[in-house]
């Protein structure tokens, strides 16, 4: 089955006592039990799983071509989850990672235990001199955010394995549509479900999944133990806004190749940092006067943080999403006070390269 049909249908069947063909919300913290300890169907205490949960881990995990999923409260809850799991150790990221992920990896893990190195995201050989046999998991963001590097998945993976190393992909930005992680060697894939998933902006969530029924236990247990659960309504809504998932990428990444084809005409414009596929498009302008300008110049794209919903959304990744991350170290990557990082929505093409070509007058 194809992705458009598994998102409608996966974890999406009409409720089974009363047929309702839109499964209820269900909004319980307890469930009734037959006998001390023996729950009616498989739940028991919403913090450790509810209906809504399996639904959307069933949607999810068939998205991803993969066995299992957990679903948790957000994207770095999803994180925390994998970091429970790995304890302590050496781990290898990409540089140009998400602020908050590297905040949770350096603000908070850190002083737990956990050891990372960080590397160039687009030099296969950069990882291939950090990943040993010291390495215990490989984290990679891909493509990046904000810079929008693509890391050689295939290639990562091969590396870590020799090692005996896993790897835990956030695949965030392309979503399943555009990127399968497991299909290229990942063990873990992770999702903020805040973003194309939900597609929304109206719900934060995040999601684990995995084809490693060991991994599936861990993930479900530290869900629990740590109290990381999302609520059932937010689950609902994603497995709601999931559905559209396949049409909205079409027309996120035709609006968004054709913005960045404009913007690279653009005289004002430094840079211009597309994949060639996704939504997201970053612009790196002469000096952050001139990129403040654009910012207070747009009209249907939206100054605010988070992406993947149908509205257009800009932001400064620097004083913004990756305000975390020390100035210095920020900096040395490439993420400046003159980066502007676009959403592009679902609206009409033409009124957004209108938008645009108004914000850069
Ligand atoms: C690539 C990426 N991963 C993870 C996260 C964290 O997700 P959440 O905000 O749902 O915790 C974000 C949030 O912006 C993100 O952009």
């Amino acid at each position: 089955m194809k992705i458009g049909t598994k998102i409608v249908h996966e974890g999406q069947e009409p409720e089974k006592t009363t047929g309702a063909v839109i499964p209820p919300i269900y909004q319980t913290t307890t469930f009734a039990q037959k006998d001390p300890g023996v729950p009616i169907a498989e739940f028991e205490y919403t913090r450790a799983g509810n209906p809504n949960f399996s639904r959307l881990e069933q949607t999810l995990a068939a998205a991803e071509n993969g066995r299992f999923a957990t679903v948790f409260s957000s994207g770095l809850g999803a994180m925390t989850a994998w970091l429970a799991t790995v304890g302590q150790g050496a781990i290898v990221a990409n540089e140009d990672l998400y602020g908050g992920t590297y905040r949770l990896l350096i603000n908070v893990f850190e002083r737990y235990g956990i050891k990372c190195t960080f590397v160039a995201s687009d030099d296969v050989a950069s990882w291939k001199g950090a990943i040993t046999s010291e390495t215990k998991w490989v984290l990679v963001e891909t493509p990046t955010n904000p810079l929008l590097k693509v890391v050689d998945l295939k290639a990562v993976c091969k590396l870590a394995h020799a090692k005996k190393a896993k790897v835990i992909v956030d695949n965030t930005f392309a979503s399943p549509v555009l990127q399968n992680p497991l299909d290229l060697g990942a063990d873990v894939v992770l999702h903020s479900s805040t973003k194309y998933l939900g597609g929304h902006s109206d719900v934060v969530g995040g999601v684990l999944i995995t084809n490693d029924e060991g991994l599936k236990k861990d993930f479900d247990f530290y869900r629990k133990a740590m109290g990381l659960n999302p609520s059932p309504f937010d689950c609902w809504l994603v497995s709601r806004g999931i559905k559209t998932l396949a049409l909205r990428m079409a027309q996120h990444q035709k609006n968004a190749k054709a913005v960045a084809a404009f913007l690279k005409k653009s005289v004002s414009v430094k840079n211009v940092y597309y994949p060639g596929f996704g939504g997201m498009v970053s612009v790196r302008f002469k000096d952050d006067k001139a990129a403040k300008k654009f910012i207070k110049g747009l009209k249907l794209f939206c100054l605010a943080e988070s992406l993947g919903g149908v509205e257009s959304l800009v932001c400064q990744p620097s004083s913004m999403t990756h305000a975390s991350i020390p100035k210095a170290e920020r900096e040395k990557i490439g993420i400046d006070d003159a980066l502007v990082r676009l959403s592009v929505g679902i609206e009409d093409e033409v009124d957004l390269l209108a938008d645009i070509a108004a914000a850069l007058r």
